[in-house]
């Protein structure tokens, strides 16, 4: 049987993967985020998952306003990685896993979930910057990836409580393959910022660390958090949390804490990450 043995969030900001590409992770500003993410490098060498269902979102790079889906589930053998504007990132092709892809997607449309099967669809920096951190410089990824990307930047998105009821449907379509893998979740995007308008560069850590304190044993509170909420305390693309609560949703009632870290700036953003375990 599949099982999701943990579960990881952390933010996913362009800046990150910009200074890891070019060498610049022991500079003075970066080196502080980077050293954020040892723990979890070694954690993820010790667990050696199959595959990672990753929960992001697409920033107008795959999915521009031709076509907006809610819910993304990519089906694909291998996604490319998109070039967003300044050339694709020096990083491997992600390879995905059709076969289970369609199970996830065959289980979640009967769980009235209506999602979208991409069978083609490059991954951007929401992705592609949260492998990085992980697994380190790679020939390839040690990984399957299974992109699940979230609409998060054009009105209407969907709800925190829905994703929550994602993951949970999530978790009960992993438990249901037959197939004995070891799966893990991840949720990226957020903490608080604002990239533009007049509250650009807003960071508020008071909502972030309520979050992350409530994200383990508390989530009730979290799962009420309406869009407006996430606009007006984590600024316009605070709203990237929800991907988080997909992720939670996907561990069941009780999670161990393994794992945290919060580092206010990395370019605009406030950075959070947080490794959890599912307790059966
Ligand atoms: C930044 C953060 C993001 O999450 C993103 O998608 C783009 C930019 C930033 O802080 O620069
Ligand atoms: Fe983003």
């Amino acid at each position: 049987m599949a099982k999701i043995t943990a579960g990881i969030a952390t933010s996913h900001v362009p800046a990150i993967g910009a200074a890891f590409d070019q060498g610049r992770t022991q500079d003075e500003y970066w080196k502080p985020v980077f050293d954020g993410y040892e723990w979890v490098k070694q954690f993820e060498k010790l667990e050696d998952p199959d595959v990672i269902i990753l929960c992001y979102n697409d920033h107008a790079s795959s999915m521009m306003l031709d076509v907006v889906p809610t819910f993304a589930l990519g089906m694909a053998e291998e996604f490319e990685v998109a070039d967003e504007g300044w050339g694709r990132r020096p990083v491997p092709t992600v390879i995905g896993d059709p076969v289970f892809a369609a199970h996830l997607a065959e289980q979640l449309v009967i769980d009235n979930f209506d999602l979208t099967l991409m069978n083609e669809m490059a991954v951007d920096h929401g992705l592609t910057v949260p492998l990085s951190l992980m697994f380190g410089q790679r020939e390839e990824w040690p990984v399957r990836v299974i992109p699940l990307a979230v609409n998060v930047t054009q009105f209407p998105t969907p709800s925190g409580e829905r994703c929550w009821q994602l993951g949970a449907a999530i978790r009960d379509a992993v438990q249901s393959y037959p197939a004995g893998l070891n799966v893990q979740i991840w949720g990226t995007g957020g903490m608080s910022h604002q990239l533009q308008g007049e509250r650009a560069g807003l960071i508020n850590p008071e909502f972030d660390n309520a979050f992350l304190d409530k994200l383990a044993d508390d989530p009730e509170d979290l799962r009420k958090i309406t869009r407006l909420d996430y606009l007006r305390e984590a600024g316009t693309e605070g709203i990237e949390l929800i991907m988080w609560l997909i992720m939670r949703g996907a561990l069941g009632e009780k999670v161990e804490e393994l794992h945290r870290f919060y580092h206010v700036p990395a370019s605009n953003t406030a950075v959070g990450h947080i490794v959890f375990r599912p307790v059966d």
